[in-house]
């Protein structure tokens, strides 16, 4: 994949009238989850958005650009999901609530920490993303089979572009500032932030349907925590140690063949049918 350009890509998701936000019935507790994160995206990136566009003045070519192109990406992505949100607050009690504590929170970190902090969160929650979007690939056969195609398509549109600009806020950290330990710190209390919130958000949506003493339901969360944190945990590590660079992981080949698909004419990415 070329490193040099970054496609922006205004893809606009619609959704029916009675769309519901539990898009995946075969296993809703993945829904839930997934759909917590999603309740995180329109405070979260537009924080890493605000704290790496002060820096764009500082940065030479071409990452200036690139970092242009990245920062669009990442706003389309808060978009998107906040339409999708809007979805899920209007059919679970107790979102709306979430929510403004969750715009709390990551207000809070823009206007309290440093610059620095601000900048190595951002790169650190931008391995994350790619550590997640590396474990979605090897688990879509599963997780997305069945799934309603257009919240399937904007969840894994939006791995995919994260795959795709994996080292861009990295890159920017290290042209400002690039402290190895500040960067460990921050990944690890940006992912703290987002359990937290993914398992508040999935007990609200598990509530809301009935599931919430559902054992099965908990064991299949925790299955998939203890899954994809032996992917994420060594992918984090690794991205902390000195001399390492996020072009250094391999990228993962689903969701980067699928990135290629999109349709520029008519703005849409073909539709998942898994
Ligand atoms: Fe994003
Ligand atoms: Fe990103």
């Amino acid at each position: 994949m070329a490193r040099d350009v970054l496609t922006v890509r205004r893809v606009r998701f619609e959704y029916p009238p009675d769309a519901n936000p539990l898009w995946n019935r075969r296993f809703p507790e993945f829904a839930f989850a997934a759909n917590g994160i999603s309740l995180l995206m329109p405070y979260a990136e537009p924080y890493f958005v605000r704290s790496i566009r002060a820096v764009v003045p500082q940065l030479g070519e071409p990452l200036k650009s690139r970092t242009e192109d990245f920062l669009r990406q990442e706003m389309q992505h808060q978009r998107q999901h906040r339409r999708f949100n809007d979805i899920i607050a209007t059919n679970y009690r107790g979102v709306p609530r979430l929510e403004r504590s969750i715009r709390r929170t990551y207000g809070w970190l823009s206007r309290t920490r440093s610059q620095r902090f601000n900048l190595a969160f951002a790169a650190g929650s931008e391995t994350i993303a790619f550590s997640l979007a590396r474990w979605t690939d090897r688990h879509i056969g599963q997780l997305f089979v069945g799934a309603d195609p257009v919240p399937a398509t904007m969840y894994l549109w939006h791995l995919a572009e994260e795959v795709e600009h994996k080292s861009v806020a990295f890159d920017v950290y290290e042209a400002v500032d690039g402290s190895r330990l500040r960067y460990a710190v921050a990944i690890v209390v940006s992912l703290l932030i987002l359990m937290w919130f993914v398992w508040l958000a999935s007990l609200v949506m598990l509530y809301n349907t009935g599931r919430l003493f559902s054992p099965v339901a908990h064991l299949r969360l925790i299955k998939w925590s203890v899954s994809l944190g032996m992917t994420m945990l060594p992918t984090m590590a690794a991205s902390a140690l000195p001399g390492h660079h996020p072009e250094h992981f391999a990228d993962p080949e689903f969701l980067s063949a699928w990135l290629r698909q999109y349709d520029p004419i008519n703005e849409t990415m073909p539709l998942w049918q898994g």
